[in-house]
């Protein structure tokens, strides 16, 4: 089996970038722990792509710091950075064979020829292609393209992996295999790596930790779980899964008013506001037959899809129409189809609050 390589912490402080007048990252900071698989993850355009070409020396910042453990590589020319890249495209030469492809940057490290060898047939056995080594690049399939990229990028054994959106031009089950793929072999070689991507599910399944980014800022550090969960802003509920979002009025700290109605929310509401926005993911609302909850509402539409069934109801007190996800066999018990009358409880465990 292949040795574990020493994965490298990495340190982004105060880092900016500006193109001409336009901010591209605003004031950046960011620890990577040794070992870590952390994404960032967020819309087109909100930096992804710039942070990690600024970690790799691609791209100079306009300001602040960056320190690979203890080394700062704030100025280093990128081949004087310890890091492995893979890009979208699978960027192989396509003039040499996939053994050349891998052997291509340990030969420019000058390691000797025998233990090149040795390198590449470990390697591409790793990625499962020890059968191809002396294919061209057209001649391999996408997914295969993009294993021959992961173990070139491998092959010298980086403190640090860089990954932008790797499985994006693959289609979605060798996507899905690759993902796991992926996520074995950085465990397994304990490589710091860092995956750009906008595809959130595969950040929530692949990410120790995710990076949500928007606008050029970060807006979130997490777990999977606390992005999900835990969402720290507007943007980052709305961004990451399904959010039914509405308007209320503060009434104490920890009590808000909707319509007529007052509601009691587990945290304290973000201070100074007039207005607060609350939020609740549509399987965190519950159906219940009519007369049993606190709202009551009529289904305007149900769409089938699969696990579960998005239902959206409009409440008859309020002016607002919640998206609620019902599992197949609720629905069923409660006789759910549009037109009925059904009643609803907003679990307040379940809401969240934002400054409007
Ligand atoms: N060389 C450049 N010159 C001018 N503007 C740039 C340059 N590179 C990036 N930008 C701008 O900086 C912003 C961030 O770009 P970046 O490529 O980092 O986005 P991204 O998050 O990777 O988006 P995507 O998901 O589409 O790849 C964009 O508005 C982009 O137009
Ligand atoms: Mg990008």
């Amino acid at each position: 089996m292949i040795q574990q390589t020493q994965g490298s912490r990495l340190d982004i402080r105060g880092v900016n970038k500006f193109f001409g007048d336009f901010c591209a990252l605003k004031e950046i900071n960011l620890t990577i722990e040794p070992g870590e698989l952390v994404c960032f993850l967020g819309p087109s355009g909100c930096g992804k792509t710039t942070l990690l070409r600024i970690i790799a020396g691609l791209e100079q910042q306009t300001a602040g710091l960056l320190h690979q453990g203890v080394t700062d590589i704030s100025r280093k020319p990128p081949k004087d950075r310890d890091f492995g890249i893979v890009f979208q495209s699978y960027a192989l030469f396509p003039n040499m064979t996939v053994a050349d492809n891998v052997a291509y940057g340990l030969r420019s490290i000058g390691m000797p020829k025998p233990q090149v060898a040795s390198r590449v047939s470990e390697l591409l056995a790793v990625v499962g292609l020890e059968d191809h080594a002396r294919k061209y690049p057209a001649q391999l399939s996408g997914g295969q393209q993009q294993r021959v990229a992961l173990a070139r990028a491998l092959a010298p054994s980086p403190g640090l992996l860089l990954l932008d959106e790797p499985l994006s031009a693959l289609d979605a089950k060798v996507r899905h295999h690759l993902r796991s793929e992926i996520r074995s072999l950085q465990k397994q070689l304990g490589v710091t790596t860092i995956m750009v991507t906008h595809d959130q599910e595969e950040a929530l399944a692949m990410a120790d930790r995710v990076v949500v980014m928007n606008n050029g800022v970060i807006e979130q550090v997490g777990t999977p779980l606390e992005i999900y969960q835990q969402p720290a802003s507007a943007f980052v509920a709305s961004f990451i899964g399904a959010m039914n979002f509405f308007d209320s009025a503060p009434v104490n700290g920890q009590r808000v008013r909707v319509g007529n109605r007052e509601l009691d929310l587990v945290r304290p509401l973000p201070s100074d506001q007039s207005c607060v926005q609350l939020a609740i993911r549509p399987e965190d609302v519950h159906l219940l037959p009519n007369g049993d909850g606190e709202w009551e509402g009529r289904v305007e539409s149900m769409d089938y899809l699969g696990a579960f069934i998005r239902t959206r109801v409009r409440l008859s007190e309020v002016e607002l129409e919640l998206v609620v996800d019902v599992d197949p066999r609720s629905a069923r018990q409660l006789e759910l189809q549009v037109g009925a009358c059904v009643c609803l409880n907003l679990p307040s465990d379940a809401l969240h609050c934002f400054a409007a």
